[in-house]
């Protein structure tokens, strides 16, 4: 737990995932005890609330969102340590006040945490005005005390703005106290990659060109872009997904171990990995929208913003040559799952009479990352009775049995005390952000210039584009879905 007392400023306050994510985490924590007694949660934003209709919004989202952790008397405790400053982003003025404000409100020497809960446009702004108004400066000393600043995604719309935003944020904070947040690094069942991989030995011997055919991660979400549609109409699947969520599990499930657990040795790993990514050919990525996205209010007419997108790409080191990953994420599709799935090879001989080959299966382990959280692995097995009949059988873990009671904390749990405990493990560095960048952004170029023809077309609540099936199928392969699934295709 952290020692000192902590301010936590979150500017965008009156945004939807202050209440939906933010202030929920924040009072899950304080419920356990994580959090320092002498807690103060400022609000800033433009609206004219005071304290107290700020606190009534933040305990109906809390109602709405975490309603089975809801108590009346801890939240009675609770909702006095917010309060609301009214305040302009674009006002340098407002950063002035603020630091005031937070001299006054602070009952004794406290760290100071930043949130930028923000539009992407007003980071920079805000950043530049923390800085003139002296609040990025952090105490030293007796009282030595820090100060950190949270920034949402997306991190640039490109690869320049992400190196642009680099740089400017650099000349206000320095690296270790800049915290660049992805929620699926939250996730608890993305953090057991690595436990899973390296706290056991007997998969990392496996882990590799000789023994994996090939690897999938698959990110499918039943709901569309909804009241989204003008922000994701300018993004698109690569930006809002690619570049951040599925570079970072690729990363979690293909880097090479790193010495320690310490935030710099992990990132160092990941970024080691993205780096060795050969650059993606064009002729391996699909691009598709579902039909009727265009109907949505705030997207273009004519928009061709994909909403689906499936990659295929080939990682240059030792560990992974020759081995395909095959990456699809996109909205509208029949259900909502996460789920990596390593696909084994088949055994070089077979000496067992097969009725029909092609329906042997190989070895799988499914890393269900959610819903059903849990890892299985999957392989044959003798039909009892028959001579030489097999078939595919399962070892589950399931969180839910195996922790019994336990529930798994929303990422932003975890992400906000890892942030007011200074462990930046869990959050994205600089060349962490640019190598994924660098990876997606050609892509999304090369979309752009061949408009006529590559962008298909899919049914609301089917399993995407035909082109995305084929990616797999010419070399032979076939998308699995294998986390709680009726249907072991995915197709
Ligand atoms: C966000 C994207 O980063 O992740 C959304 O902007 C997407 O479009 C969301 O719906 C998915 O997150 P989760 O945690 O629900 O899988």
């Amino acid at each position: 737990m952290n020692n000192n007392p902590t301010t936590i400023v979150i500017f965008g306050a009156s945004g939807d995932l202050t209440k939906r994510k933010l202030i929920p985490a924040l009072y899950n924590l304080y419920r356990k005890s994580r959090l320092h007694k002498e807690l103060q949660i400022v609000g800033f934003a433009r609206r004219p609330y005071d304290d107290q209709i700020f606190r009534d919004q933040m305990r109906e989202g809390l109602l709405t969102f975490s309603e089975n952790t809801f108590d009346a008397k801890l939240w009675e405790e609770f909702a006095p340590k917010i309060t609301y400053f009214q305040g302009n982003l674009t006002e340098a003025d407002d950063f002035i006040k603020l630091k005031e404000y937070l001299d006054e409100l602070e009952k004794s020497a406290s760290n100071r945490l930043f949130y930028l809960s923000t539009a992407p446009r007003f980071f920079e702004p805000a950043i530049e005005y923390l800085g003139a108004a002296g609040l990025a400066k952090e105490d030293e000393g007796v009282f030595a005390r820090w100060r950190h600043v949270v920034i949402e995604k997306p991190f640039g719309h490109d690869l320049a703005s992400a190196l642009k935003l680099n740089q400017f944020v650099h000349t206000v904070f320095d690296e270790h106290q800049i915290y660049r947040i992805d929620h699926y690094l939250g996730k608890e069942t993305s953090q057991n990659i690595l436990f899973f991989r390296f706290a056991n030995t007997i998969f990392e011997p496996v882990w590799n060109r000789r023994y994996v055919d090939n690897v999938q991660i698959t990110v499918t979400e039943s709901v569309d872009v909804g009241h989204r549609a003008g922000y994701y109409d300018s993004a698109g699947v690569l930006r809002d997904m690619f570049q951040n969520h599925l570079m970072q599990l690729l990363a979690l499930v293909a880097m090479e171990p790193p010495a320690s657990f310490d935030a710099d040795a992990v990132r160092n790993e990941k970024v080691k990995l993205l780096s060795a990514v050969r650059p993606i050919d064009l002729s391996d990525t699909v691009a598709a929208q579902y039909i009727g996205y265009c109907d949505a209010k705030g997207v273009a007419e004519y928009s061709r913003t994909p909403t689906y997108a499936a990659l295929k790409l080939n990682i240059d080191n030792w560990r992974w040559k020759g081995v395909p990953f095959y990456l699809r994420s996109g909205k509208a599709l029949p259900r909502k799952t996460t789920e990596i799935i390593i696909e084994f090879q088949k055994p070089p001989h077979l000496m067992f009479g097969l009725s029909d080959a092609s329906d042997f299966s190989p070895n799988i382990l499914s890393l269900c990352i959610q819903p059903d959280e849990g890892i299985h692995l999957s392989f044959q097995a003798k039909t009892p009775g028959s001579d030489q009949d097999m078939r595919s059988v399962e070892m589950d873990f399931h969180y839910q049995t195996a922790f019994e009671g336990k529930m798994l904390p929303d990422a932003y749990e975890r992400l906000l005390q890892e942030a007011i405990e200074a462990d930046a493990s869990l959050f994205t560095r600089s060349d962490g952000i640019e190598a994924a960048w660098r990876l997606i952004d050609p892509i999304i170029r090369g979309w752009d210039n061949e408009r006529s023809g590559k962008l298909d077309i899919y049914e609301s609540g089917s399993w995407g584009p035909a082109r995305a099936r084929e990616l797999l199928a010419r070399d032979g392969r076939g998308w699995r879905e294998e986390c709680g699934s009726d249907d072991p295709e995915g197709n």
